[in-house]
């Protein structure tokens, strides 16, 4: 497998106000210093609480949102150096597919023309051509044809993620960033989604950057995980390695959090602590304050990447097992 996506020391700053829409004053700092690598036909998934940074991590991939420093190398161009002119002929290749298809479709267009929509915007197709890739797709999502002249609001939600995911194929792309693709969905539509999404990847190489909170979904669709915390890479290997054996102590919290088996649970549920923040200005772990087995260096010293090896990072200067070696 070819590395189609490598992620060097990315990070993202926002501004910290804005005036009239215009960003003032200070920046803070959203993502800091994130690397991976996601070769063809591969899903990562992306993990971490509310605000950790999931959805920018995605959008900065993409260059919906601007990396303040880092590189974004797709096929060794690096995409973080290219203005939107130059990005134009990579765009086609990279599409994202929103939590809520519905805020990202026009609600006056019927799902037909929403499919269609990038079609005219990147391959200048004939409207017989349109029409008939269009119902391509819709059977290739499983969406029944007689659905393409209903609008969006007209479908149900499990109908709605189908349609988002045709127009996301629509260009062809090798790369989708599925941001919270089936957290508004019940049980039983979110399994047959997770199944799409992986007999499309089988058929046609896609790449996944799958972002969720929900890590039994990212265990099922994803071969390998990074764990955000606050904007920094916690933790990142096989899924496998780090459900089973969680090295950082924010990846073992989050799993305690699932509803598993009472003997890891208990192993875990220490996690639950909490601690005086650090001195402001301290180069403190960003994890300490939550942290059950954090020592007195973590107060002053922020741990670096480390691999466990197998391609297995993490970032603590105490892994819960074996001992990390410098990355
Ligand atoms: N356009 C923006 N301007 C300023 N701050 C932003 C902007 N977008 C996101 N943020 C901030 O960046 C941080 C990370 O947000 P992000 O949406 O990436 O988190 P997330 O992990 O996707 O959360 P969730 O799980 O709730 O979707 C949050 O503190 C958020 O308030
Ligand atoms: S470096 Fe210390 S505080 Fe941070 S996660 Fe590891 S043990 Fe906890
Ligand atoms: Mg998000």
């Amino acid at each position: 497998m070819s590395a189609g996506l490598r992620i060097e020391h990315l990070s993202v700053e926002y501004a910290a106000r804005r005036r009239l829409g215009r960003p003032q004053g200070d920046t803070h700092k959203v993502l800091t210093d994130i690397g991976f690598t996601l070769l063809a036909g591969e899903t990562l998934g992306i993990v971490g609480e509310s605000g950790s940074g999931k959805t920018t991590l995605g959008h900065a991939v993409l260059r919906m949102t601007p990396p303040s420093s880092g590189r974004i190398l797709w096929d060794s161009v690096d995409l973080a150096a290219l203005d939107d002119r130059g990005l134009r002929p990579y765009r086609p290749h990279m599409q994202l597919v929103f939590q809520d298809p519905y805020e990202a479709m026009n609600p006056r267009m019927s799902i037909g023309c929403v499919i269609a929509e990038p079609l005219i915007l990147a391959c200048g197709l004939t409207r017989r051509a349109r029409r008939i890739r269009v119902a391509q797709l819709a059977s290739q999502v499983g969406l029944d044809e007689s659905l393409l002249t209903r609008y969006p609001r007209e479908l149900s939600g499990g109908q709605r993620q189908r349609a988002a995911l045709a127009r996301a194929l629509a260009t062809k792309p090798r790369l989708l960033v599925l941001d919270e693709p089936t957290s508004g969905l019940d049980v039983s539509l979110q399994a047959r989604i997770l199944n799409l999404l992986r007999d499309l990847q089988a058929e046609k190489g896609l790449s996944y950057l799958f972002i969720s909170h929900d890590l039994a979904a990212v265990s099922y669709i994803a071969q390998r995980t990074l764990v955000l915390f606050r904007g920094h890479m916690m933790e990142q290997g096989p899924t496998d390695a780090l459900i089973r054996r969680p090295a950082h102590p924010y990846t073992a919290a989050l799993l305690a959090a699932l509803p598993v088996p009472a003997e890891r649970k208990a192993a875990n549920s220490a996690a639950e602590v909490t601690r005086l923040p650090p001195d402001p200005g301290s180069r403190a772990c960003v994890y300490y304050a939550g942290c059950a087995t954090a020592q007195p260096r973590c107060r002053t010293e922020a741990p670096i990447a480390t691999t466990l090896g197998d391609d297995h990072l993490v970032a603590c200067h105490y892994p819960l097992h074996g001992a990390a070696r410098d990355f």
